[in-house]
């Protein structure tokens, strides 16, 4: 063939649709993933509520996820069956949720080898169905089809039922094979699994979506297998708004070219502060410690729940302990995917050049004040002064001028002189050498030119340093004789793990 116009020679190349599709399953969704980008569908076409459906049985488990949006017509549901039905560069209005045009097939193939659409519009319904086995059996037909079924497969109408009244859509999930993969209905053990799966996608949907399902009258409903009270998902709000001692940083709007980001910090409170069960509650479905970090938002929908998103100062920050009760969140619109990174998932958010200085400036502030709260300052007000706490540095003086010395009943440097033995001058000459060059001038200037801006002990280090350390003091101080009590006494007293004492708790004698 040959292009008339350009008159360019070609060969057309479509690509073969069993192999294509069969690669387009290994994007990596997990199930809560994959349902939640369904709903991102459901809300665009004007969702007010969402119904899922598990049911369970074995290999022939399935799932629908039904709408009572405004549905598509045939020729509609056949676009939206298309692979790349829609350009990721065509604008979108600001309330979409979609980007790729490859969501709903891409996360549907994900979890089962059958998705079957049937959506009603304006009353009259139309079903369209993508079967991989169908399309594998025809991989050697000739001119290799992308053939998009019309009817459902045999006894499933029953399962493409709604609850909605009028217009709606119901996508139906058969074949699962990536959620129940060769499971047999009457092995307990794989209906509890099944089950699991079930609580995964509550929580997750209630993650993700929280800001459409929150208040008395929510813009969104989700329903797990019925359509009471009982059977809605509940919001979960990252950040604990309503709680009286969660601290917040002012919101902040910050230009990037045309479009806005706003920004949030928010400080929860010490778990002291919430009672065993809104702790656990306030965890998140992946715990405290993994949900740390930013809440990337767009078009109010959760995409990054905690993450630092590669910011740091020299390295990236990674999740520590002590940063726990610090959530950030970030809001964007849809109009920055790009600069944004947004992936198929919607699950990756990578902040552009121009906005890290200031997210970097504000998360220090917000991982800062998470720390005092967890080392109980913050809302308790600064500790009381602890006139017995010692330090491993003594300021003093000779002939009048002033001078620092390391202590040398410190339980490390004394446990260290004592294993010296023959070589303990040796020691004690480092030891020296070290007293004698403290760079005085270059600490003043420092902090005179960048005042507090100095680490605070052990900031830079993880969890796991600052625990083995305290571990290893606490080691030093019982081979010098010390019972288990006054070696803790004497750790709780020492002024470099006075931000730790939930660490100290937990020593092993
Ligand atoms: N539940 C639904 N209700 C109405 N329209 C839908 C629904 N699900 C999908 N669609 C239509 O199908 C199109 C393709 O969806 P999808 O593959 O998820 O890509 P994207 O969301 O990126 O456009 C959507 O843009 C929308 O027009
Ligand atoms: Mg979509």
């Amino acid at each position: 063939l040959t292009d008339s116009r350009q008159n360019e020679p070609f060969d057309v190349v479509p690509p073969s649709a069993s192999a294509m599709i069969e690669s387009m399953r290994a994007y990596g969704y997990s199930l809560p993933v994959a349902v939640a980008d369904l709903i991102d569908n459901s809300i665009p076409a004007g969702a007010d509520n969402v119904w899922l459906t598990f049911h369970w049985g074995g290999r022939d488990s399935w799932i629908a996820i039904s709408d009572d949006g405004s549905g598509m017509s045939e020729s509609a549901l056949v676009a939206a069956m298309r692979l790349g039905s829609q350009s990721p560069l065509v604008e979108r209005s600001p309330s979409d949720l979609g980007r790729f045009g490859l969501g709903m097939k891409t996360a549907s193939f994900s979890q089962c080898r059958r998705m079957t659409v049937r959506s009603v519009h304006a009353g009259s319904a139309s079903v369209r169905r993508w079967d991989l086995d169908y399309i594998a059996s025809q991989a050697d037909v000739e001119q290799d089809g992308w053939r998009l079924l019309r009817r459902a497969a045999a006894g499933s109408d029953d399962r493409l039922q709604s609850y909605a009244p009028a217009d709606g859509t119901v996508v139906l999930w058969e074949q699962l094979d990536r959620v129940t993969g060769n499971s047999s209905v009457s092995s307990e053990a794989d209906q509890r699994a099944f089950h699991r799966q079930i609580g995964a996608v509550r929580a997750y949907l209630g993650m993700v979506f929280h800001r459409f399902l929150e208040g008395s009258r929510p813009r969104l409903r989700i329903f797990i297998n019925g359509n009471e009270q009982e059977n809605r998902i509940q919001p979960w709000d990252p950040f604990l708004q309503g709680h009286p001692c969660t601290q917040a940083t002012p919101a902040e709007s910050i230009a990037v070219g045309a479009h806005r980001i706003s920004v949030k910090g928010f400080v929860l409170p010490h778990k002291d502060r919430l009672g065993a069960d809104l702790h656990r509650d306030a965890s998140g479905p992946e715990g405290w410690n993994a949900q740390q970090g930013f809440y990337v938002y767009r078009n109010e929908r959760l995409l990054v729940a905690g993450d630092w998103l590669g910011l740091g100062q020299g390295r990236p920050w990674t999740k520590e302990e002590h940063y726990k009760l610090a959530r950030i969140q970030l809001d964007l619109p849809n109009t920055m995917d790009q600069e944004w990174q947004i992936d198929v998932k919607k699950s990756v958010a990578v902040p552009p050049a121009a906005v890290r200085g200031r997210l970097l400036s504000l998360a220090k502030e917000v991982r800062q004040l998470a720390r005092e709260v967890f080392a109980h300052r913050g809302q308790y007000g600064p500790r009381p002064a602890r006139p017995d706490l010692v330090r491993p540095w003594l300021a003093t003086t000779s002939g009048g001028r002033p001078k620092y010395r390391i202590d040398r009943s410190h339980p490390l440097v004394a446990e260290l002189l004592r294993l010296a033995g023959q070589n303990a001058a040796l020691a004690e000459a480092a030891l020296q050498v070290i007293e004698e060059t403290v760079p005085v001038q270059r600490i003043w200037l420092d902090a005179a030119e960048k005042p507090d801006t100095h680490l605070l002990p052990f900031e830079d280090r993880t969890t796991t340093d600052v625990k083995r350390l305290i571990q290893q003091t606490y080691e030093a101080c019982r081979a010098g004789g010390m019972t288990s009590q006054e070696a803790l006494d004497q750790l709780r007293r020492r002024e470099e793990f006075r931000e730790y004492e939930e660490l100290i708790d937990e020593i092993e004698d």
